[in-house]
């Protein structure tokens, strides 16, 4: 249930309704996220940069259109350059008032993803907002360049990693932000720190949710020290509901794909409603670090943005601090946010 519905409903449980409506109009708190925000409601982005990865396509994709239709500067990243080109001529096609640049990023590549923050601070190009959209859900199993499970290398490590390096140019923006886009999903996963590669024991949908439960602690985590470190930067928390991606058509195979492929057709709202969940955590003046936006809808499938609430385990700081060492080693990335921020 989202915090504004529960707060809407514990009001009502105190206050019979004749004495609400004879409540002064000061005494009505304005919900935490405005009811029905649309992409009309993004404010002029001219003059800020955003770094979308996974930009080619689905989510990623409607991010950057809305983005550029208000104004940004945009960074696609994709990590097939064909494809990059293909989703960045649609868009400028639209003649629309930003300006994009397309870089490639594999996010499979610990390597790459070096390369890529490297030549963004090489270039001294500003960021204001990291956008950690790109993802990958219930391959077979399968292995990132350096050797962790796919899932868990590219939708968590490789993101983790492109924050390590972008951290230091998004706290020199006065309005910095990183949004990790996580899922309902979240809710199904646990770490497994004893088969973190799933050698033993891979399953498509429990290391898909162990992926977006990581994204979801390690954005929570991340919000924690950017707070303790002083540092000006949000860390925020989106995720679509249900939305009619590739996302269902990529990664599974066989019964499965075509179960994906049913409930896309019948199911699933339409990517631009999904999107509106990332753009307002990257845009909103009223979105705070630490909040997870979410539709507002039954079992949070389908609808408008609002806020909703990750399952208690995310909020288990033990448990955040334990991966995200795991990850500082997995990947040989010192984040340490104390460190940069007195350096
Ligand atoms: N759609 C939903 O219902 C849903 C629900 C919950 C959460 N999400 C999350 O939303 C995010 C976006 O997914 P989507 O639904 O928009 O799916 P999508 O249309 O398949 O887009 C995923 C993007 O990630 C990219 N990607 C995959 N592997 C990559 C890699 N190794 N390196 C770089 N980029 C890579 C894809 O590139 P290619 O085109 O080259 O494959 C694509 O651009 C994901 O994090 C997903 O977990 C989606």
């Amino acid at each position: 249930m989202s915090a504004q519905s529960m707060s809407a409903r514990s009001s009502s449980n105190q206050l019979p309704s004749s004495a609400l409506s004879a409540a002064p109009h000061a005494a009505v708190k304005d919900p935490p996220v405005p009811r029905r925000w649309t992409a009309a409601d993004i404010p002029d982005q001219s003059g800020r940069t955003f770094i979308v990865t996974g930009a080619n396509s689905g989510l990623g994709f409607q991010t950057v259109l809305e983005l550029a239709r208000h104004g940004a500067h945009v960074v696609m990243t994709a990590r097939d350059e064909n494809k990059g080109r293909a989703a960045k001529a649609r868009i400028d096609a639209e003649r629309i008032g930003g300006t994009l640049e397309l870089r490639k990023l594999d996010l499979a590549d610990l390597d790459d993803v070096k390369r890529f923050a490297a030549a963004i601070v090489a270039d001294g190009l500003p960021v204001d907002v990291l956008v950690n959209n790109a993802g990958v859900m219930m391959p077979p199993r399968g292995l990132t360049r350096q050797g962790h499970e796919q899932q868990f290398g590219v939708n968590h490590l490789a993101h983790f990693v492109l924050t390590a390096l972008l951290i230091e140019r998004l706290a020199q923006s006065s309005d910095g932000r990183v949004v990790t886009v996580s899922s309902d999903l979240h809710k199904r996963g646990k770490i497994h720190f004893d088969d973190i590669a799933g050698a033993h024991d891979y399953g498509r949908m429990s290391f898909y949710a162990q992926s977006k439960f990581a994204n979801v602690l390690f954005a929570l985590e991340l919000d924690r020290r950017l707070k303790a470190a002083g540092l000006p930067v949000k860390s925020l928390l989106a995720h679509p509901g249900y939305s009619a991606t590739n996302l269902q058509l990529s990664g599974p195979t066989g019964i499965l794909k075509l179960f994906m492929r049913i409930g896309n057709r019948f199911m699933a709202q339409d990517v631009a409603m999904g999107a509106l969940n990332q753009l307002y955590a990257a845009t909103a003046p009223r979105a705070e670090s630490g909040q997870f936006i979410g539709p507002d809808g039954k079992n949070e499938k389908r609808g408008y943005p609002s806020l909703v609430q990750p399952i208690a385990a995310a909020r288990d700081v033990e448990l955040a601090k334990n991966l995200w060492q795991l990850s500082e080693t997995l990947t040989g990335i010192d984040f340490e946010l104390g460190k940069r921020a007195r350096s």
